[in-house]
């Protein structure tokens, strides 16, 4: 397994357990209610898509019978996914909270956003590719 696809599967799992660690605050505690949107994109973007673009770089070049379009643009991908996840995570919590920081959100929002555009970009060069001429 590649780089991108073990980052993806480690920080997938990292934010499951900061995912369940907030669904169970907030269970316990209805004050932190606020919070629900929060630990929605943690578990559906921190786990589910993580896991979803890691798992997708290993195989699906492999099912296709190809390598993947660019190595270095899933790793690009990585990094973006994972830093503009955390600025839009705490920009929602404080934008929830205190009310600041929606303009930031939407920075991390559209770079987050980006990095799917990425992924997909990346995932249909390699579907679509032409394969090598046969000699
Ligand atoms: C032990 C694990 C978990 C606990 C204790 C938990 C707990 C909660 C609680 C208390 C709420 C707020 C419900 C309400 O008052 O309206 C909530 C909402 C939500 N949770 Fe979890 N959760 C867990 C795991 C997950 C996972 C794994 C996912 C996604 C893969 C998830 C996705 C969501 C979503 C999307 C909402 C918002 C639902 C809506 O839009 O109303 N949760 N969760
Ligand atoms: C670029 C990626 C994404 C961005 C920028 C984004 C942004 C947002 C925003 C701004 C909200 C409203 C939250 C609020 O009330 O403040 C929202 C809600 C929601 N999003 Fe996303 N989202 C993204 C990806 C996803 C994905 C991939 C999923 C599911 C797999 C998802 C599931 C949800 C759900 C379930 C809610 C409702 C949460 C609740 O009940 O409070 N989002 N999203």
């Amino acid at each position: 397994m590649n780089r991108t696809t073990m980052g993806f599967i480690y920080t997938g799992m990292a934010y499951l357990m900061v995912g369940v660690g907030l669904g169970l605050y907030i269970s316990i505690d209805s004050s932190a209610r606020i919070l629900v949107p929060v630990h929605a994109h943690v578990n559906l973007v921190g786990f589910v898509m993580f896991t979803i673009f890691g798992i997708s770089y290993h195989i699906l070049p492999r099912f296709r019978g190809r390598p993947l379009y660019s190595e270095g643009m899933a790793w690009l991908q990585f990094w973006a996914a994972n830093v503009s996840l955390a600025g839009f995570l705490v920009f929602t919590a404080t934008k929830l909270y205190w009310g600041v920081g929606s303009d930031l959100r939407a920075v991390f929002a559209a770079l987050l956003a980006l990095s799917f555009v990425l992924f997909v970009y990346n995932m249909g060069r390699t579907m679509i590719q032409v394969p090598p001429q046969q000699h």
